[in-house]
């Protein structure tokens, strides 16, 4: 069964980790981060984009899709369905279709319509039992066609909007979506400190996981962040080992061209990807399995 981010990053909090979001594309991303987890005992949190969705055939297919190998593949750790970046409508369609847990992105309007849709649907998921994360201070790179500059966010509305009961909170510190240039500057464990200060027990989430040094990543858990997003660093493996195997002409090769044998590569590549994260963010062993 589904379970909300709640409990989980209260544990990651209190045992110094961090749980890993990896986002999902299809079949074969699902599997492979849901066995990857089981074999790690380790609780996941499968992120879904509104572009995701809107790719897998809507929200009710991926939670079909999900609940289906939660049962079929015997999974035990905790599983999270959790809508990424989602607009407002896309929060209450994915409440509706069945996920646990959403993203409310008002990091792009004023602060006062993010406050204000932000504490209805609190609202909604508290009664329903579900978890939601808010963002503060948008997220640089670009995702599903919103482009964010990679602010900091303001510490004094990261404490406002925590205040409002929110599950969890996004708070900008120089992090961005996909690859980060060359003269980044790093995270900005500044911000991140007055962060906390601000939000207390709420836990805090680190978007842009892919690319961030080993060293950041330990500082920033250190710091509050209980929960980090992963989707690049996925894509770029599954397409690596993808293009090998049609390099090296398997495909060509018998029944090379069958898409269980085709994507095979690219499934596993993503496995070792979502192992060594969960490793690194130290969930490894969290849970029973
Ligand atoms: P990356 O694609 O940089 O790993 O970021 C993922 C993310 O933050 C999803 O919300």
């Amino acid at each position: 069964m589904l379970v909300s981010a709640k409990e989980m990053l209260k544990n990651a909090l209190k045992g110094k980790y961090a749980v890993g979001q990896f986002n999902i594309n299809n079949l074969e991303w699902t599997k492979a981060v849901l066995l990857a987890a089981q074999e790690c005992s380790s609780p996941v949190i499968l992120g879904v984009s509104e572009g995701a969705g809107k790719y897998m055939g809507g929200y009710k297919t991926v939670v079909g899709m999900v609940n289906g190998m939660l049962e079929c593949l015997n999974i035990t750790v905790p599983v999270c369905l959790h809508l990424d970046h989602g607009g407002y409508n896309g929060a209450k369609a994915c409440i509706e279709a069945g996920f646990s847990s959403v993203m409310y992105d008002g990091s792009h309007a004023p602060i006062e319509e993010n406050i204000a849709n932000t504490k209805e649907l609190v609202g909604i998921c508290n009664a329903k039992g579900l978890s939601l994360e808010a963002e503060v201070g948008s997220i640089g790179g670009e995702e599903d066609g919103v482009v964010g500059k990679g602010e900091c966010a303001d510490p004094k509305e990261c404490g406002e909007i925590a205040r409002l009961g929110v599950s969890m909170l996004a708070a900008g510190i120089g992090n961005i979506h996909g690859a980060y240039p060359d003269d980044w500057p790093g995270l900005s464990f500044e911000t991140l400190r007055a962060v906390k200060k601000e939000v207390g027990d709420v836990p805090l989430v680190l978007h842009g996981g892919t690319g961030i040094s080993e060293e950041m990543i330990k500082e920033a858990i250190s710091l509050g962040v209980a929960k980090i997003n992963v989707n690049t660093e996925c894509q770029w493996a599954f397409q690596k080992a993808t293009r090998q195997y049609i390099e090296d002409g398997k495909d060509l090769v018998g029944k090379g061209f069958d898409p269980r044998k085709l994507l095979a590569p690219g499934f596993e590549a993503i496995k070792v990807v979502v192992r060594e994260k969960i490793k690194l963010f130290g969930s490894e062993a969290a849970v029973d399995s």
